[in-house]
C-alpha cells in the first residue's frame, strides 16, 4: 500500500485569514487542499463557491481536491474547473444522471470522484468504478466538521479497497469525517489511501499543523 495522503478540509480553518491557512498547511506537509463546498440544500450548511477556490488557489501548489455537497451540480462543474479545482468529486443522489457528470469533468480535464453518503452501498460503485479516478467514502453525514467517525463505514471502505484493486488502475480510497490519530489507523488498515481531516488538522494554531497532520499519518 502506497504511504497515505494527507488532505485538510479547510472547513476548520480561519475563513478570515484562508490564503495564510492554506498557505500554512502547504508548508506543513498537506498533500492535498480540500475543499467542502455546501448549498444549505443537499446538506444542512452553507460554505464557500467558485469565488472563494479562485482566491485561495495562488497560495498553495498542492492538489485542491473539491468536494461539492450541492444539487445539482452539473451547473456549477465549469465554474469550479475554472476556479483551479483539480479534482471534482460528487455525491451521486445530487443529480439524476452522476455518469454524465463523471463524463462532464472530465471533458474539463479534471480528475472526477464519487463520493458515498453513510447510507449509500459501495454497490452504487458497480457501474461507474471504470470511469472514475477518486472514491470517497463519507464516515460521517456530510454538513458539519467535527462530527463521529461512524464505525459501520469501515466495512464499506474495505468493500470499495477491494473494487478499486479488481479494476487495476489507480483510484484514490478517500475517507473523509471524524478523522483523528485513533481512527486514522483504521480507515488505512480498511485500505484507505487519502484521510481527510478537519478538526484534526487545524488544532492548536499554525505552529501545530505540521505535528497534527505527521501525526495522522502514524
Ligand atoms: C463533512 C465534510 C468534511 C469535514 C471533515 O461534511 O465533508 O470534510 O469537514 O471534518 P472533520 O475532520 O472535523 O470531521
Ligand atoms: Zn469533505
Amino acid at each position: 500500500q502506497a504511504p497515505v495522503r494527507i488532505a485538510p478540509s479547510i472547513l476548520s480553518a480561519d475563513f478570515a485569514r484562508l490564503g495564510e491557512e492554506v498557505r500554512a498547511i502547504t508548508a506543513a506537509g498537506a498533500d492535498y487542499v480540500h475543499v467542502d463546498v455546501m448549498d444549505g440544500h443537499f446538506v444542512p450548511n452553507i460554505t464557500i463557491g467558485p469565488m472563494v477556490v479562485k482566491a485561495i488557489r495562488p497560495h498553495t501548489h498542492l492538489v485542491m481536491d473539491v468536494h461539492l455537497m450541492i444539487a445539482p451540480a452539473d451547473p456549477f462543474l465549469d465554474a469550479f474547473a475554472e476556479a483551479g479545482a483539480d479534482i471534482l468529486t460528487v455525491h451521486p443522489e445530487s443529480g439524476a444522471h452522476v455518469h454524465r457528470t463523471v463524463q462532464r469533468i472530465k471533458a474539463l480535464g479534471k480528475k472526477a470522484g464519487v463520493s458515498l453518503n453513510p447510507g449509500t452501498p459501495a454497490k452504487m460503485l458497480d457501474y461507474l468504478i471504470d470511469d472514475i479516478d477518486l472514491v470517497l467514502v463519507m464516515s460521517v453525514n456530510p454538513g458539519f466538521g467535527g462530527q463521529s467517525f461512524i464505525d459501520g463505514q469501515l466495512k464499506k471502505i474495505e468493500a470499495v479497497r477491494k473494487m478499486i484493486d479488481r479494476t487495476g488502475r489507480s483510484i484514490d480510497l478517500q475517507v473523509d469525517g471524524g478523522i483523528d490519530t485513533l481512527t486514522a489507523p483504521r480507515a488505512i488498515a480498511a485500505g484507505a489511501d487519502v484521510l481527510v481531516a478537519g478538526t484534526a488538522t487545524f488544532r492548536g494554531g499554525a505552529g501545530q499543523y505540521a505535528a497534527n497532520i505527521a501525526a495522522l499519518r502514524g
